[in-house]
This record gives structure tokens, C-alpha cells and sequence, in this order.
């Protein structure tokens, strides 16, 4: 029955995006089949990358010669520096990746000769004058303020608040187990929400942020260990499932983060009879016979994903730099304390650490203050690695010097029994 329903549903949708043009949201402009918008005030490619994200954008990318003329043309004289959404971590283009994760720029680039040079820096700008028009050169990405422009996906005209590269997205107000939840989702021709791709986990983790959604229920499901698929058929191409998570259950939630663990936009297992608020997604433009779209507000939340500051913080859980994965700040000061249970110790898993040497670093004390015996004291680029306190109760401390900032750090903490060494 299921199969049926959904073959039905492929071949209108067909004829349907034959018939629909495609069109820009939040004030973007359709160049190329993309959504494009010109940011001109100056700033640090963090800054432009975060601007972005706000619209649940990207920074702009070109991944052929006619994207890239493109991008001269929109920005005409306007702007002649505008950073683009590519990130080197070597002088060599297969080294640079796009920021909307699909991969390195080794099949096309544009960079001027001698680019890209990371001693420079490890951002890419674009130059829309003179000689250099349409190339690439490397920025440095905290010290060299430049205008930006972000890119969306192009959809279809449809007035439902979050309309993103062909689909509109609803965030229920009630909570629902994933049968009714799906229900809902099909009486407004749609289904629980597939997610196929980074961008779009992107774009959802930003509405759903600025919502202030905690966990949302989405459509993957996962009847065992290496088995998933979507309630809407989709193929299953793009995977964001918590690193940290096991198949315990076969339904999906995406979380907000906004309590720290598992990370933003990360999807764990959750029973599909426990009641959540959910997220459904349909086609842009399509005329449903009875559509009762609810009204969603956009309140911005504050949020503080990090930990940083945060009073008592129970293992398990989470705690990063401030902004992490993207930079961190100048003169941060963050403590973090965590605690666990009982006779446990905590086991605290720095997963990723970049910070600048010496000057920007992390201390962990075995203990609830800063008084306590140092159990180490870390800056640099390090290899995943462990702390393990002595007793149930650890102090982290983060603090950044006046200059040069890196993604910072994230780490997982565990209750723990035992000895890490055997
Ligand atoms: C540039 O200005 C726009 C609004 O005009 C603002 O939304 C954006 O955050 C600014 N960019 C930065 C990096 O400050
Ligand atoms: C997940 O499973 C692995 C292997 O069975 C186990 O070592 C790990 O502790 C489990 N992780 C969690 C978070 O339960
Ligand atoms: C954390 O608390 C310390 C001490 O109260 C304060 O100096 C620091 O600015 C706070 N950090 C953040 C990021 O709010
Ligand atoms: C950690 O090391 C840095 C660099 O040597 C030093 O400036 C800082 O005071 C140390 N922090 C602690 C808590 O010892």
C-alpha cells in the first residue's frame, strides 16, 4: 500500500516540476538555476560564513566556468573581493574543500597562478576586477575583511515560511510518535522529512535553532544496525547519524543541540512510539487539496551549544569551544565543569583540538575547581586523546589569547569505571 502511495506521488510530481519555474527566497537572486546574494559590508570570512548559515546559506561556490563567470557578472562593480565557501588546508586545490561538504575543488578551479598559497592563508577569495577577473586567491580568513556573497538552491514559489531548494518544511507545534507524526505530514501531501544532503541538514538545523526546537523527529528509520531508509522513498545518500550513537531503536530524531549532546544537526535513534515534535516536508508549489499549514513564528533563541559557562554539567554530554566547528573568538574565557555519579569517573574525549599554540589553550583539574591538580594543559593541533579524572567531578577551562583564533576544540564526557590503559 505504502509502495503504491509513493509511486503515485513520484510520477505527478514530475509533470509538476516541468510546469514550475524556479525562483529565490529571503531576497536572493536567481543566477544560473542558483540563489545568490551580495553581502557588502566588509568582514572576516567567519563572520561572512556565519551571515550565511543565518539563511541557512553557504558561502558561494563555483564548480564549473559558467558558475564562476556568474559570480562576476552578479557582483558586477559592486564588490571586487568576495570570499567564496572554500576552505584550503594545503597549497594544492585537492586540498581545498567546499564548505557545503561536497568534496575538494580538484576537478574545477579558477585560482590564479601560485594559488592556493596557505602561507597566506587558508580562505579563498574571488576577484571580480581587472586582470584577475574570475580567479581565486588565498586570504588570510581572520585579518582580511572582504565583502561575501551566499548561496541558497533555487525552488519553487510557494508561500510556506521555510521553502528551500524545492520543498517546503513545516515544524509541528504538537508532539507526535512517528505513525501520527507521518500521518500529519501526508494529510498536508507530504511526508516526514528525508534529508539528502549537508545543505540541507544545514538549512534545517538553522530554522529548527532559531525555532528553538529541541529534538524533531524526522523520517529516517533504522530497523537495524546498518539499515536505514526514508519514509519518503528517498535514497539514503547522505548520513548524519551521531558518530557517538548506537542502533538502539528504529526511529530518528535531528537534535538542536541547544543541551549540548549529541552535536548540532546530529541524528540519533529514538523509539518510534516516544512523542516528539516533528518536522514535515512536500514539494514546493504544489497545490494540496486541504492544506492547513500551521503558522510558525521565527523568535531567535539565544543558544549556547558550547557549554561554555554553563552551570553543572551531568555526564554524559558534550562541551566545545565557543562557535565550534567554526572559529572561536579573541580573549575567551570559558570553564566548563562536569560531573558524574556515584563511584564513576569521568572519561573526557577531545575528538577534535586545533587551537594556536601556547597562546590559546585548554586545562582540565581533577576536580570541581581550578585549585585542583592539573590533570593537563593543551594547545596546538592534537590527535584525538583522553582525560580521565579521579574522581566524579572535572573542571575544564578555555582561554584564548588577543590574536588568531582556530575551529577550537569538542569533546565527549563519560561516566566511566575503570582503567583507560587496559
Ligand atoms: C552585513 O550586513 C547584513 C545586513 O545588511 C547583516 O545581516 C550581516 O550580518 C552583515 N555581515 C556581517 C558579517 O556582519
Ligand atoms: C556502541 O557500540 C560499541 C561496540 O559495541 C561500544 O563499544 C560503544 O561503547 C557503544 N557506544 C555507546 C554510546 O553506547
Ligand atoms: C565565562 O565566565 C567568565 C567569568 O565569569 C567571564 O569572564 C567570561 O567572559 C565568560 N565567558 C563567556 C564566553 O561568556
Ligand atoms: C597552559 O599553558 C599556557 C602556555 O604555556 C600557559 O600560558 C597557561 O597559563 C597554562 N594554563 C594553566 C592553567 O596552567
Amino acid at each position: 500500500m505504502k509502495q503504491l502511495q509513493i509511486i503515485f506521488f513520484s510520477a505527478f510530481l514530475v509533470s509538476w516540476i516541468a510546469a514550475s519555474t524556479p525562483t529565490c527566497t529571503n531576497g536572493f537572486t536567481l543566477v544560473n538555476n542558483k540563489c545568490l546574494k551580495l553581502f557588502t559590508n566588509v568582514s572576516t570570512y567567519r563572520a561572512a560564513e556565519k551571515s550565511c548559515m543565518d539563511y541557512g546559506a553557504t558561502l558561494v561556490t563555483a564548480k564549473n566556468s559558467i558558475d564562476n563567470r556568474a559570480i562576476t557578472t552578479f557582483v558586477g562593480s559592486a564588490a571586487s573581493l568576495i570570499w567564496i565557501g572554500l576552505y584550503c588546508l594545503d597549497s594544492s586545490p585537492s586540498r581545498c574543500l567546499w564548505d557545503d561538504s561536497t568534496g575538494a575543488a580538484d576537478t574545477y578551479n579558477s585560482f590564479s597562478s601560485g594559488f592556493p598559497l596557505v602561507d597566506i592563508g587558508k580562505c579563498v577569495y574571488y576577484s571580480t576586477q581587472g586582470a584577475l577577473a574570475g580567479k581565486w586567491l588565498s586570504g588570510d580568513c581572520d585579518k582580511e575583511p572582504r565583502a561575501y556573497v551566499c548561496e541558497l538552491p533555487s525552488t519553487h514559489a510557494d508561500d510556506c515560511p521555510y521553502n528551500y531548494n524545492g520543498y517546503c518544511y513545516t515544524f509541528s507545534q504538537s508532539s507526535s510518535a512517528f505513525a501520527g507524526a507521518q500521518t500529519q505530514c501526508e494529510l498536508n501531501c507530504g511526508n516526514l522529512a528525508s534529508i539528502t544532503s549537508a545543505n540541507e541538514n544545514r538549512y534545517i538545523t538553522t530554522v529548527s535553532r532559531r525555532l528553538g526546537r529541541g529534538s524533531v523527529l524526522i523520517g529516517g528509520m533504522w530497523p537495524s544496525t546498518n539499515v536505514f531508509s526514508w519514509v519518503d522513498g528517498s535514497v539514503w545518500s547522505y548520513n548524519n547519524i551521531d558518530p557517538f550513537t548506537n542502533h538502539t531503536d528504529n526511529c530518528m530524531v535531528m537534535s538542536n543541540a541547544v543541551t549540548g549532546t549529541p552535536s548540532a544537526g546530529s541524528w540519533t535513534s529514538v523509539s518510534c512510539s516516544s512523542a516528539f515534535s516533528y518536522l514535515c516536508k512536500r514539494p514546493a508549489g504544489l497545490k494540496c487539496t486541504n492544506p492547513t499549514y500551521p503558522s510558525v513564528t521565527v523568535t531567535p533563541v539565544p543558544s549556547n551549544p558550547s557549554n561554555c559557562n554553563s552551570s553543572l554539567l551531568l555526564a554524559p554530554g558534550i562541551i566545545t569551544s565557543p562557535n565550534y566547528p567554526y572559529y572561536y573568538d579573541n580573549n575567551v574565557r570559558c570553564s566548563y565543569y562536569l560531573a558524574t555519579l556515584g563511584s564513576y569517573n569521568i572519561l573526557l574525549k577531545f575528538t577534535n583540538f586545533w587551537t594556536e599554540q601556547t597562546f590559546d589553550w585548554v586545562a582540565v583539574n581533577d576536580g570541581d575547581t581550578t585549585a585542583n591538580t592539573l590533570l593537563g594543559n593543551y594547545s596546538g593541533t592534537l590527535a584525538p586523546f583522553n582525560v580521565v579524572s579521579t574522581g566524579n567531578t572535572a573542571t575544564v577551562t578555555f582561554s584564548t589569547d588577543r590574536s588568531n583564533v582556530y575551529p577550537g576544540f569538542s569533546a565527549r564526557f563519560t561516566p566511566f569505571a575503570g582503567c583507560i590503559a587496559c
